[in-house]
């Protein structure tokens, strides 16, 4: 996945590099070498600069949508008819967001019956965590620290969009977000370039699967290139201003693998990087992408992204910024209608070279060839399967699969879970805990809301019927309740044990859900001391598409689940941990902070000159406030057993460039019950040209282990592992002295050590 260049110090070849960073195996998908098609370059050179312009431009499917808009903007109030004459006009390559077989296929027909070049139409959509059947948001799955399974879940989703007349989804979203102020974490893979890039890869071959063309895998689009996880404070939209060392090593990566999988289009991102919006930034539209990666996919604008280098300060008008987005690379343009506005004058005018619009032409009819689009317009547009591959067993028993290991043990005192089904009653508590329209999460739009299965209906299925089972909501999410702590109170009091759910709203995180303070709104807390105060033993459930910063009562609970937004089968998944039918697995993907203030807060930071590595705290690099630990660290998360990690070796005291390394340890299960564990390797260089953060992650594996039972845990380093970014922005292994863990979290465990040489 990365380049690597050849170096003095260097032996490695960028394909081990690529096999070193994402362990999920490329798909033998063939890549778009664009070029000499005799079909699309005799299209290309019959199509007048209106046509050309129009398979440029994409628009919001206001036709299809059948609930509240997404994104809505005037663009969206188009009618149905201007939007078939556009299509029959030959003004439109695509529309997004809409879904339905019957209204696709009309539009379909309109666009090769009566469009001048007959090219079919693409549909497009916002499949982020499933279609109709939501799965667990992307940052709870990365949790799972199971690519194969986002893989799994991708493939799902694309049956179903597929199924719903779509072809491209505008996902996955493989940005790398250390700053869990930003709404978006949930829907990325968290804080981790190496994880990251295993879920990016899994994705992709999810969602494009082995044949493009077979009609039930979709075109993936990874997102949003690039550094829009680095926006400045986590806020949304934000310039993101980082040096370019950062952006290749942390932010560039999961985008390689991604392409390296198979992707055949990206979507600029909103933010600008150092003052170059992505939007129309050569350096990355084209410099990077096609230049070092030979990407020859195509690159959509984000929404309106190309209209708003206006207000970036970059372009001065519409033609303008049309001009510069092109020039630039950005092959489509979405919803401001720009490109159709303005190139065709920018053309004629010489402003824009007709070479530069070809060049989009042709990756546009390219992807388009590659989905087979040429050969049957109507794939992915059949109204059997709209019936059968919707829901289908399969998908939601693989729903309920995903959620339940995307939960993670965060505490669990005195052994407090797993709960008994019988002979205790239970007070289930919380805004959520019946609000079924909260339960597809922020990213699911088209989701079947009726058919999620909440967490009264998911604990009351699981409980023997003469367990009484009181729930109160207690407080809405972000204001009180009349009544509602009083109501919760007696609940708790009446009860034996008390579960309470706690944390956002799916509508609190998300695209332009920034937040300030991740906590627990004010009301829920208020809940949640009262709730304390009863005094009886509780469980606190977290609903969240970010890692917070948890206080008080919640934070105190004996026995704390990150439940994050899990999707349809949240209250069987929920269930089946809670009492005990399925272990938790789950591992944290995010750090959690123990204050909000905290952010940017994530494991594999740099030590600096002052490290606060013991209690003094004087002319340290710290807070007054709290210690740099995290409350929770990445890589986290408990099971019902115990385990322990012993005896870290490495397989020889030097290493050398051209050979590998194995390093191993044992993990035992010391407690009474099975146990699923995920040990992390980890790496550090100690010494290097430019300093390297205090742990790194290079590896996962999974274990199932019986009570009592240990097992030897081996992982194979190699050099292409060690590598980092250089000042030259290479990739490149030093020889030196290397830490090494084999570990069950980011702050755990004891390092071997060895030196690599030339
Ligand atoms: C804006 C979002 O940033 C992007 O992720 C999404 O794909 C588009 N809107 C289209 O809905």
């Amino acid at each position: 996945m990365i380049t690597f260049s050849p170096s003095r110090r260097s032996l490695l070849k960028g394909a081990a590099a690529s096999a070193a960073m994402t362990a999920v195996a490329a798909p033998a998908l063939a890549r778009l070498r664009a070029p000499e098609d005799p079909f699309i370059e005799n299209l290309i050179r019959t199509m007048n600069l209106e046509e050309k312009a129009g398979q440029l431009s994409i628009f919001s499917d206001s036709v299809r949508f059948d609930g509240p808009p997404i994104n809505p903007t005037p663009a969206q109030t188009q009618t149905r008819d201007k939007l078939f004459d556009d299509i029959a006009a030959g003004r439109v390559t695509g529309v997004f967001n809409g879904i339905g077989v019957e209204l696709g296929r009309q539009m379909q027909k309109a666009a090769i019956e009566q469009s001048p070049h007959k090219i079919p139409l693409i549909f497009a959509a916002d499949v982020i965590h499933g279609l109709k059947t939501a799965m667990p948001i992307p940052l709870a799955e990365a949790c799972s620290f199971d690519p194969e399974l986002a893989m799994r879940t991708s493939r799902a989703a694309a049956l179903e969009a597929t199924a719903k007349g779509i072809h491209w989804t505008f996902a996955p979203m493989v940005d790398v977000a250390r700053d869990e102020r930003w709404g978006r974490a949930a829907e990325g893979h968290g804080e981790d370039t190496w994880l990251g890039c295993q879920f990016a890869v899994a994705r992709v071959k999810g969602f494009q699967g082995h044949d493009l063309k077979d009609g039930k895998h979709v075109l993936a689009c990874p997102k949003h290139f690039a550094a829009y996880g680095a926006v400045q404070g986590g806020m949304e939209y934000n310039t993101a201003d980082i040096p370019e060392t950062t952006l290749r090593e942390v932010h560039l990566p999961p985008f390689k693998a991604a392409f390296d999988a198979g992707a055949l289009s990206t979507m600029s991102s909103f933010n600008d990087v150092g003052g170059v919006p992505s939007t129309a930034n050569h350096y990355l539209l084209t410099d990077i992408l096609r230049g070092e990666w030979g990407f020859h996919g195509l690159v959509v604008s984000d929404y309106t992204s190309d209209e708003e280098l206006i207000l970036h300060g970059y372009a001065a008008d519409g033609p303008d910024a049309t001009a510069k987005a092109i020039t630039a690379g950005l092959d489509i343009s979405m919803q401001s209608g720009f490109y159709n506005n303005y190139l065709p004058d920018l053309v004629r005018s010489g402003k824009v070279p007709m070479a530069v619009v070809d060049r989009a032409v042709r990756r546009v009819l390219h992807v388009k060839k590659a989905l087979g689009l040429f050969d049957n317009p109507y794939r992915s547009l059949d109204l059997a399967r709209e019936v059968s591959d919707i829901r289908t067993p399969e998908t939601v028993a693989l729903a309920r699969e995903a959620a339940r290991k995307s939960i993670v043990m965060l505490k669990n005192d005195g052994g407090l879970l797993p709960l008994p089904k019988s002979g205790k009653s239970i007070a289930l508590i919380g805004p959520c805990i019946d609000d079924k329209a909260d339960y597809p999460g922020p990213w699911a739009a088209f989701s079947d809301i009726s058919t999620c299965v909440t967490m009264t209906e998911g604990f009351k299925a699981a409980l023997d019927p003469s367990v009484v089972l009181t729930t109160a909501r207690g407080s809405d999410y972000e204001a009180p309740l009349d009544g509602g702590i009083e109501a919760a109170v007696a609940a708790a009091r009446a009860s034996d044990i008390v579960v309470l759910v706690v944390g956002e709203s799916s509508g609190m995180s998300g695209e332009a859900e920034a937040r300030v303070e991740i906590v627990v709104p004010e009301s829920q807390m208020r809940l949640a001391e009262a709730i304390a105060d009863v005094g009886k033993p509780m469980v606190v459930l977290l609903r969240h598409g970010r890692a917070l910063a948890l206080h008080g009562a919640v934070k105190n609970a004996p026995a704390i689940l990150a439940t994050w937004f899990l999707g349809a089968e949240t209250g069987n998944a929920v269930a089946d941990v809670v009492f005990g039918d399925y272990l938790p697995q789950g591992r944290l993907a995010v750090s959690f902070p123990q204050q909000s203030g905290q952010e940017p807060l994530y494991y594999n930071h740099r030590n600096t000159g002052r490290p606060q590595l013991t209690d003094d705290m004087a002319f340290k690099a710290r807070y007054r406030e709290v210690t740099n630990a995290p409350l929770y660290p990445f890589g986290h998360g408990l099971t019902y057993s115990s385990l322990t990690y012993s005896d870290t070796q490495v397989s020889a005291a030097n290493m050398s460039m051209n050979r590998s390394l194995n390093v191993t340890a044992t993990v035992s299960n010391t407690g009474a019950r099975p146990a699923h564990e995920v040990a992390q390797l980890y790496i550090h260089e100690r010494v290097a040209s430019i300093t390297q953060p205090v742990r790194q992650l290079r590896g996962i594996k999974h274990l199932d282990l019986a009570p009592g039972q240990s097992a030897q845990v081996a992982f194979e380093l190699t050099a292409a592992d060690l590598a980092h970014v250089h000042h030259d922005l290479k990739w490149e292994t030093d020889v030196g002295v290397f830490d090494v863990w084999i570990a069950p979290s980011a702050t755990e465990g004891k390092p071997a050590t060895f030196t690599l040489k030339a």
